[in-house]
């Protein structure tokens, strides 16, 4: 990929990007007390709507988002991301639901997601979530100038694999700015010294999704929902990361202040 596709951010930019990923990271702490079982996703989707429309007054950014109609994407167990939130989809104890928002503030996205469980988890699908957040982590900690877009991938990997779970191949992170979906891509895997070289002022997310079983994923018909191929259970995380001076910094902190394993 080119260098010259990635627009590197100014301190301005920063700055307006750090509100909307503060913005998108409440509505997922506000939705946090209504995942539990027998609530629907859709019922979830519309909290979040109102939430962003009439408390924090900005744009939900995936409505109309390449025909998406829905202010959230909420993907459920075997359902690895752009799940649609539906009345028909029920919660119940055991299940576990990642939540990935997108919101516009000032012209800038915000975009971020998480895991949460609903009522009491298997301890396996607990170390599945708790394993994909230190993926996630990881990646993060590669993130400084002169680091390369390998590194992050392979760091990642490597947490997934010495459990024996799979990285989803054909979704990775991306550039995000005034744009929702930016170059460069950031895939979730690679290797190490390899890709494009990190540089102060570029913002991407990192969203690693990882599956218990193989990574192969399908596309409902539906033409968004993506299932693990072998009905393994899947989680993901997501951060909005700029490049600093000297490493990174985190644009969607979780509101209570912890970035460790927050809710369970
Ligand atoms: N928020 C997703 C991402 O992390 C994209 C969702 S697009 C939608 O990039 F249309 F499905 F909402
Ligand atoms: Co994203
Ligand atoms: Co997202």
């Amino acid at each position: 990929m080119l260098n010259s596709k990635v627009n590197i951010k100014t301190e301005k930019d920063i700055e307006k990007l750090r509100i909307a990923g503060k913005y998108a990271a409440e509505v997922l702490e506000m939705i946090k007390e209504h995942v539990k079982p027998g609530v629907s996703t859709a019922y979830l989707d519309q909290i979040c709507h109102h939430f962003i429309i009439q408390q924090l007054k900005v744009i939900p950014a995936n409505i109309g988002y390449h025909g998406y109609s829905k202010t959230t994407c909420i993907s459920k167990n075997e359902v690895v991301c752009h799940g649609i939130p539906s009345d028909q989809d029920i919660l119940k104890e055991g299940d576990i639901v990642n939540i990935d928002i997108a919101i516009i503030k000032d012209g800038y996205y915000g975009d971020t997601s998480r895991m949460y469980a609903v009522g009491k988890i298997k301890p396996e699908y607990e170390s599945l979530i708790l394993t994909t957040y230190e993926a996630m982590r990881a990646g993060i900690h590669q993130v400084k100038p002169g680091a390369t877009l390998g590194d992050i991938g392979f760091a990642i990997q490597s947490v997934a694999h010495k459990k024996n779970y799979s990285i989803v191949k054909e979704y990775c992170g991306h550039g995000i700015g005034k744009g929702y979906h930016e170059q460069p891509n950031i895939l979730h895997y690679g290797q190490k010294g390899q890709g494009l070289k990190l540089k102060k002022g570029m913002v991407f997310t990192i969203e690693p999704m990882v599956n218990m079983g193989k990574a192969a994923v399908n596309e409902l018909s539906d033409g968004w929902t993506v299932v693990t191929r072998d009905g393994s259970f899947s989680a993901q995380w997501e951060h909005m990361i700029a490049v600093t001076e000297h490493g990174f910094e985190v644009l969607t902190p979780w509101p209570n202040g912890t970035d460790i394993f927050p809710q369970i």
